[in-house]
């Protein structure tokens, strides 16, 4: 298996080179999509490679609900009705849902395939595509079967986020901001002076690519400094969690410039962050992602959630913290009553 991820950073020239070198030498390298990223994103690359026909397509519809086992059994048969052998190659050109179930459709049949990803949300450009690990929810419950596995190649064509609608961006958004603060002081302080998110440049999404692709190649299992990567997440996780649970829809990316929040809070305590670096913090979530409403009565519920994050062990909560912008410490026992402060804190600044 790879080493390490291949990512291309391509322009029109080199998208047109990659086009024809993955997908352009037999019929049998089929393309996977959702039904957004079959309309909007595929014919630019049907616009290098006319030659595409519809069977070589597999389609399923999109949002995250679909990254679930009947849509990967669909794959399958599909890869198994084209013949599709391990000479070929599944391209998964779409979001963070179609790069994780197109991985885990070609990492398992016949025992592996190679895999080409071509991320088409800020998401997938900065984090999802890259880093090996590919997945489907199972019981609605996210990411419970999955595989490591490298792609062959991860193109990178920033073009295709002018179709992005702005709530998947802002959502894309908040992981870069979490990617910076655990690993680049210098990429975080970029985007404090970034104030529309039509303007993130190539160079912010390159910087953020390559510090996901460093940390993966370090710790592709997952057991030490990726860890890192979760950061905002265990509270940020409980609430999404929480919102399913009352039947109300919430972007990841706003759940988790939430857990952001809170968690630096933490981590002003637990990791020393300066607080200079919190009223950073502070002042880039507050302006830059809307209020996640919950109650005092909701922490309890919230707490609850947390207990059961995959992070936890020896019975304590576990988070990654930070200890300056740019530095972050996984594995960290944190104390209930904290948590439950860090959740006042955020309601009594945010209403
Ligand atoms: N494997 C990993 O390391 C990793 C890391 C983070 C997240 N993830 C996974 O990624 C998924 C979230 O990724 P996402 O936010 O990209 O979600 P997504 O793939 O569902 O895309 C979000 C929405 O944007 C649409 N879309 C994507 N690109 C578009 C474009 N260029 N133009 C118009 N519409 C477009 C999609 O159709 C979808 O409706 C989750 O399943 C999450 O578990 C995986």
């Amino acid at each position: 298996m790879q080493a390490s991820d291949n990512i291309i950073f391509a322009g029109p020239v080199e998208l047109e080179q990659l086009v024809h070198k993955y997908i352009g030498e037999t019929e049998k390298n089929l393309i996977l999509c959702d039904t957004n990223t079959a309309s909007y994103c595929l014919p630019i690359i049907k616009s290098y490679l006319p030659e595409i026909n519809d069977d070589q397509l597999i389609i399923i519809d999109a949002g995250d609900e679909e990254k679930n086992i009947t849509s990967l059994h669909h794959i399958w048969s599909k890869m198994q009705f084209h013949g599709v052998d391990r000479s070929n190659i599944l391209i998964n050109l779409g979001g963070g849902m179609i790069t994780d179930i197109g991985g885990f459709a070609a990492s398992t049949y016949k025992r592996g395939i190679p895999f080409v990803n071509i991320p088409t949300s800020l998401l997938g450009m900065v984090d999802a595509a890259i880093g090996g690990k590919t997945a489907i929810n199972l019981s609605k419950i996210k990411n419970q079967v999955g595989s490591f596995r490298h792609a062959e190649a991860v193109i990178i064509y920033p073009p295709f986020l002018d179709t992005l609608p702005d709530e998947e961006k802002r959502s894309g958004y908040a992981e870069l901001v979490k990617t910076a603060l655990v690993f680049n002081k210098s990429l975080f302080q970029q985007l404090m002076k970034i104030d529309s998110l039509d303007f993130i440049d190539d160079e912010v999404i390159r910087m953020a690519a390559s510090l996901k692709q460093g940390v993966t190649q370090k710790d592709f299992l997952d057991r030490a400094e990726r860890q890192c990567l979760n950061f905002g997440h265990s509270i940020g996780h409980a609430l999404e969690a929480l919102y399913f649970s009352h039947g109300k829809e919430l972007s990841h990316g706003y759940a988790v410039a939430s857990g952001i929040l809170c968690e630096a809070y933490i981590s002003t305590r637990v990791t020393k962050l300066p607080m200079k670096d919190f009223e950073d913090i502070q002042k880039h979530i507050l302006d830059g992602f809307p209020t996640v409403a919950f109650s005092v009565d909701d922490i309890h519920d919230i707490l609850a959630l947390i207990r059961h994050d995959k992070k936890n062990f020896d019975g304590d909560i576990r988070m990654s913290l930070l200890s300056n912008i740019g530095h972050c410490k996984q594995a960290i026992p944190i104390p209930p009553d904290l948590i439950e402060e860090s959740l006042m804190y955020y309601i009594k600044h945010t209403t």
